[in-house]
């Protein structure tokens, strides 16, 4: 039977407490790390299993870590902030983790933050995430009584705590930069790059953010090595496994822990039982509503960073967001860009007052009083507004992939709205 690390321990009877986990064998990979390896040799080993970011960008784990100053902890303020933000629609795979085994998290910053050497944890969390903030408030508790946090963690000498930070709630807050900026107690508002954060994050000081999953990916590669992690996946590029999920009209939705490259078909039709009777898959955001519309018939293509890239989108955040025939795909992105107008922090004009009018124009043609020039207009936004990105940063590019993609696949439909004055669909409802 396939290996499933991440999830292991989440059952019914909800997360384990500090004595149980261990029994289960957590803590194991934190023992490695801090009794027999350098902070160097821990970057070393998460480079070589090829762990990939899984907040969205699919950077390099190791190699990001690299990129922090050398100064041990005691002679240089350096910070680890995990990304539990997860406001993009259609996400929901961090919650899983935090709510059903806050440990692992807890024993993955620990061993991040003893490799880059920082002296604090911060996990920023989603502020609706009620459930997921008293548990991980439980566990670090359990952790600094056991003293898995705090000074002198197993006599090495590092000194480390985390705390958690609820959010007060934009999709912005995700970027990370605007979140460390919520994080000193100002608007989340991204700053331009560089510094990188690695380098002058948090008040300044070389910060790591990493995202919820990625990070509790990091005790396993402690405890079982580098090959086994590549090994989690073979044949893939990447290593490891990875919370893949759909929403959409199958019959039950969810998030399952699945070997990096499995195709979309097996998480559709294998554990997400099929599509409902009476709907047929058109098209499905393979990452999140920030990647690009891929076609049905790219539904066998490998679940991996480079395949989903070469087929024209992003992995993203692994939760793929599926349009059936029965939806109308000119709703569905008046939605989605609905949801990033709303959501600009406003700093700069493409994204502030290009994205709501690629709104009020997706409304017009809607709704039927669209004009066939709107069509050229909105490739215009995307033109102007999506990659390379004129903004600082890639929240408004990011907007743009569905909408690309969209005016591309479901042209005809498009032009049926704006023939027939309005969503063909509705009216014949
Ligand atoms: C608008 C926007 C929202 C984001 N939201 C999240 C989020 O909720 N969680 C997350 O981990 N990363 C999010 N990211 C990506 C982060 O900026 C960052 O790349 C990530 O946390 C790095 O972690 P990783 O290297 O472990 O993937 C977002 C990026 C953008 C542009
Ligand atoms: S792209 Fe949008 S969200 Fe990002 S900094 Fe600019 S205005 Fe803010």
């Amino acid at each position: 039977m396939a290996q499933r690390p991440l999830t292991a321990m989440i059952g019914p009877g909800g997360p384990p407490d500090c004595a149980a986990y261990g029994l289960a064998g957590g803590w194991r990979g934190a023992r490695r790390a801090l009794r027999d390896l350098t902070p160097d040799a821990v970057i070393t080993e998460v480079t070589d299993s090829r762990l990939r970011g899984r907040g969205g960008a699919g950077f390099g784990t190791g190699q990001k870590w690299s990129f922090v100053p050398r100064q041990p902890a005691r002679a240089r303020r350096k910070y680890l902030v995990a990304n539990a933000d997860e406001m993009e629609p259609g996400t929901f795979k961090d919650r899983l983790l935090l709510e059903g085994n806050p440990m692992q998290l807890v024993e993955g910053m620990l061993i991040a933050g003893y490799a880059i050497q920082a002296s604090e944890g911060v996990i920023f969390l989603r502020g609706e995430y009620h459930l997921a903030f008293d548990r991980l408030e439980r566990a670090i508790a359990q952790a600094r009584q056991t003293g898995w946090l705090g000074r002198d963690i197993l006599g090495s000498g590092f000194d480390f705590d985390i705390h958690v930070h609820a959010s007060a709630g934009r999709y912005i807050c995700g970027e990370e930069t605007a979140l460390l900026t919520a994080l000193e107690g100002y608007r989340a508002q991204p700053r331009s790059k560089p510094p990188f954060p690695q380098v002058g994050g948090l008040w300044g000081a070389p910060s790591m953010v990493n995202n919820v999953e990625t990070l509790c990916n990091v005790p396993h590669i402690l405890a079982n090595g580098a090959a086994w992690f590549r090994d989690l996946a073979p044949g893939s590029p990447d290593g490891g496994t990875k919370l893949f999920g759909v929403s959409g009209r199958v019959r039950r939705p969810g998030a399952w822990e699945l070997p990096m490259g499995v195709p979309l078909r097996q998480v559709v039709e294998d554990c997400a039982g099929g599509m409902r009777d009476g709907y047929r898959l058109r098209a499905f955001l393979p990452g999140g509503a920030s990647t690009a519309f891929l076609d049905a018939a790219s539904l066998d293509i490998a679940l991996d960073y480079a395949t989903v890239e070469k087929a024209g989108s992003r992995l993203g955040t692994g939760l793929a967001i599926l349009l059936d025939d029965r939806a109308c795909p000119v709703g569905m992105l008046r939605n989605l860009e609905h949801f990033f107008a709303q959501e600009s922090c406003g700093w700069c004009t493409p994204c502030r007052d290009g994205l709501p009018w690629v709104e009020r124009l997706l409304a017009a043609i809607e709704e039927g009083t669209g004009q066939p020039r709107d069509l050229d207009l909105l490739a215009d936004h995307v033109r102007l507004i999506g990659p390379p990105g004129r903004t600082f940063c890639p929240h408004a590019p990011g907007a743009m992939a569905p909408l690309a993609s969209g005016l591309d696949l479901f042209r005809d439909e498009f032009l049926d709205h704006l023939r027939q004055h309005g969503c063909p669909r509705r009216m014949a409802a």
